[in-house]
């Protein structure tokens, strides 16, 4: 089984969106990942669930929609309307408790539930809710821009967590062909990857890489 990829938008010509989502559709893509930053739980600002809408409307790839944003609870209905897939929250930005009960909802209304952590956050925070969510979520960088640098010192938590965790285990930031290949070793089944796939000259190639990498 091919290792998944989504493109990360958040490194995509936002003035041509529609043509860069359907450049890396027809580049073999399986799913799109979308930023969401509030500039309050990271130090930056993208988009909300009106351009989710319109992405919706230029795309058949499954959205994985990255809440990078504080009190996600209050969102998460929005983001289900605008036609999201599988929806991501922070450990850092809810509660355990939150999470069994978005993660309910979410069944009941076919999207996929993931949990994420920061490079800084232990394996420990988020042990307890892995019965609860469909997939983890590893930031190998501070959350917040593109283009940053892999941390291999969260290869170890990744690791860990695959001798624990069943579920589909993803893998964002600083993802290219080479720390793909370490995130692989370490269990990842997913890649999101911004600028590796939109900086390159042919985005085919550059998925396809990865895909390759299991
Ligand atoms: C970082 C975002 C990532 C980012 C990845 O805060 O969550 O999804 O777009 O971009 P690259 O692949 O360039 O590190
Ligand atoms: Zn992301």
């Amino acid at each position: 089984m091919s290792i998944k990829v989504a493109p990360s938008i958040l490194s995509a010509d936002f003035s041509r969106l529609g043509e860069e989502i359907k450049a890396v559709e027809r580049a073999g893509a399986d799913l799109l990942h979308v930023d969401v930053m509030d500039g309050h739980f990271v130090p930056n600002i993208t988009l909300g669930p009106a351009i989710v809408g319109s992405i919706r409307k230029v795309t058949g790839l499954p959205l994985d929609v990255h809440l990078m944003i504080e009190n996600p609870g209050d969102f998460i209905d929005a983001f289900v309307k605008a036609g999201s897939d599988m929806l991501t929250l922070h450990i850092e930005s809810v509660s355990a408790g939150d999470i069994a009960a978005v993660s309910r909802k979410l069944k009941k209304q076919g999207v996929k539930t993931g949990i994420s952590l920061n490079p800084p956050t232990p394996f420990s925070e988020i042990k307890g809710v892995l019965n609860e969510v469909d997939f983890v979520l590893v930031m190998t960088v501070n959350p917040g821009f593109g283009g940053q640098s892999f941390m291999p010192e969260v290869i170890p938590k990744i690791r860990e967590l695959r001798s624990f965790f069943t579920g589909e285990i993803a893998v964002d930031g600083g993802i290219n062909d080479i720390t793909g290949k370490e995130a692989v070793s370490a269990g990842a089944d997913m890649l999101a990857a911004g600028s590796f796939i939109f900086n390159s000259i042919d985005y085919k190639q550059a998925i396809r890489s990865l895909q390759c990498l299991k």
